[in-house]
């Protein structure tokens, strides 16, 4: 299903759009017409790249003060830039608690902060937040990563209800375990941890998920168009699960 309705023209900003879902989401804006914007600490391939690291809010509010310079108006955003941490609360040092937390949820609610008042003032606009299956459930060694992606469920939330008012929607995708950069790390962590073989991890991962497999970034990017596009206005402030069944387990 194509859903392209909607987006010829607009101008989209994907936070984190250098690498796997962020980028599958450019990728799919950028076809679908919109001029599409990117923030990330690594370079991107594809879009109207600047260099922003989230965690820092002076860097945040100079970058999204460019796009409008540029722009006059930001109609779509995703922010797709996050962390995982593979640990429980003891493995958890201050540092890498504070590193997760600044940049999955700080990081998240400093764009917010700068682009629903473009949004308000413009008097629409559409905006996709990351969440994970976190959000609705508890996993093993990811206390901090979970926390932040419940936040996220709840910023979605408060600023659905905030901001509907100006036709504005906040919805939030709840991905499964996805086949991006983001597992490798965290796949080797437990294989250090518990001397379980990589290969073995991977299978398992794989079969935790009803469907058997990992999502794929194009997957996920689908869904967000579906979100960001003009085919469910009545979408607000939903956590939308995209996790191959994991969650009705
Ligand atoms: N891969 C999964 O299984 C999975 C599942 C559910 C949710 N998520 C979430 O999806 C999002 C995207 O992750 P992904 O799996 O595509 O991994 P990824 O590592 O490919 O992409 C994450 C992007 O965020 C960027 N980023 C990291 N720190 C940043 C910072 N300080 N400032 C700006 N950008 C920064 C990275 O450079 C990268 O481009 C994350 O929020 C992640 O928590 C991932």
């Amino acid at each position: 299903m194509e859903t392209t309705s909607g987006f010829k023209n607009k101008v989209a900003l994907v936070v984190g759009g250098a690498s796997g879902m962020g980028e599958a989401a450019v990728r799919l804006l950028a076809r679908a017409g919109c001029r599409t914007h990117v923030f990330d600490v690594k370079p991107a391939a594809e879009g109207l790249f600047q260099t922003c690291d989230v965690r820092d809010y002076g860097q945040v509010q100079r970058c999204v003060q460019k796009v409008v310079d540029q722009e006059s108006r930001i109609d779509l955003l995703f922010v797709a830039a996050g962390v995982h941490l593979f640990a429980n609360i003891e493995d958890t040092s201050i540092e890498e608690f504070e590193r997760v937390l600044s940049i999955n949820l700080k990081g998240t609610f400093y764009v917010l902060k700068e682009v629903l008042p473009i949004m308000r003032k413009q008097c629409s606009g559409n905006v996709v937040l990351m969440g994970s299956d976190q959000v609705f459930i508890g996993k093993g060694c990811s206390t901090v990563y979970g926390l932040t992606k419940a936040a996220i469920g709840q910023l979605t939330k408060s600023s659905a209800i905030d901001y509907a008012q100006y036709n504005v929607r906040v919805n939030c995708i709840c991905p499964g375990t996805i086949d991006t950069p983001m597992v490798g790390p965290s796949v080797e962590r437990f294989h250090q941890m518990s001397g379980t073989p990589v290969k073995e991890i991977h299978a398992m991962l794989r079969k935790a998920q009803p469907i058997q497999r990992l999502g794929t970034p194009e997957e996920i990017g689908k869904a967000v168009m579906f979100l960001l596009s003009d085919d469910c206005p009545f979408m607000t402030g939903a956590l939308v699960c995209a996790d191959g069944g994991y969650t009705c387990q």
